[in-house]
């Protein structure tokens, strides 16, 4: 049998990308999925890709930021796809390079879509699944939540995130709700900031695998697999948890490393 059959998951931010390929995977574990993004287009081509595969999928264009509209959202989307029982908090944004020169409106920005938009899915439906004593979330962070990768007021929001998890964790453990969070490193996708790389530098996801101990950046279906484990009863007494899926980026610093080697060769 199917890890999800019989279960509605929501992926947030399923549009393109990673949420793409974490709908695509639920689905083909036997989820019904519920797509939401705030691009419409992109969510109702989502949804078709997973009708088409076979599976039952709906797409919902809501704007996270929106608490009263996303409400009623995940009301819509109860009544048509059933009780939801993973929600997957994907949706992000960033194109805020450095701190300095960051102006106001660019820090709020992505303080409230990354971090607050992800409260608010929270709070949208921890009442419904409490109500149910039953439910996961994973909360998609990023290793920019625990370390300096750039993006700053993004990376602030993925650091809230996973403390965030944190608070859910260790409070609705009790009404048999699990919480944990996936920390994505550099992922092959088309959002705005790897375009605007990639247009700067073809190969940069190439040069970038030197970072990597596994010596490649993931492909959107490696995070999808996690979220797919940490989401289902297999990840069943884990919860509050920030799993890198990173390639062995936070483990140590190769590249460093490689510099330590050439100066002893000089000795
Ligand atoms: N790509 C990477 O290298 C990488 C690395 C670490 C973490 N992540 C995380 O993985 C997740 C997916 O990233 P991606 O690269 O697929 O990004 P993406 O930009 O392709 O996808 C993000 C989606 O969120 C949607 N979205 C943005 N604002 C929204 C809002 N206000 N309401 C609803 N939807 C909204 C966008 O329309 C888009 O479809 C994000 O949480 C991101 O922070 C990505």
């Amino acid at each position: 049998m199917k890890r999800y059959a019989d279960t509605t998951a929501i992926v947030t931010g399923a549009a393109h990308g990673i949420g793409r390929a974490i709908a695509r995977r639920l689905a083909a574990e036997g989820a019904n999925v519920a797509v939401l993004d705030i691009d419409g287009d992109g969510a109702d081509e989502t949804a078709r890709i997973l009708r088409k595969d076979g599976n039952r999928a709906q797409a919902f264009r809501t704007d996270i930021t929106d608490f009263p509209a996303l409400e009623g959202t995940f009301a819509e989307i109860e009544a048509n796809l059933g009780p939801v029982g993973l929600l997957v908090n994907n949706a992000a944004y960033t194109d805020a390079g450095a701190l300095e020169g960051m102006g106001l409106d660019a820090w709020h920005r992505e303080v409230d879509v990354n971090l607050n938009g992800t409260y608010h899915c929270l709070r949208a439906i921890l009442p419904r699944m409490k109500e149910r004593m039953d439910g996961a979330v994973v909360n998609i962070a990023s290793v920019n939540g625990v370390r300096y990768f750039g993006n700053p007021s993004y990376s602030a929001a993925k650091a809230g995130i996973i403390n965030l998890t944190q608070s859910v964790a260790s409070e609705y453990g009790k009404y048999g709700i699990r919480c944990n969070a996936v920390l994505p490193g550099s992922v092959r996708t088309d959002n705005v900031t790897w375009t605007i790389r990639q247009q700067k530098d073809p190969d940069i996801f190439k040069k970038l695998g030197r970072w990597y101990a596994l010596g490649r950046v993931a492909e959107p279906d490696d995070i999808a697999k996690a979220v797919s484990f940490l989401g289902s009863d297999d990840a069943g007494y884990i919860t509050g948890v920030a799993l890198p899926v990173d390639g062995g980026l936070l483990a140590g610093m190769n590249v460093m490393i490689g510099e330590f080697v050439l100066e002893s060769d000089k000795e």
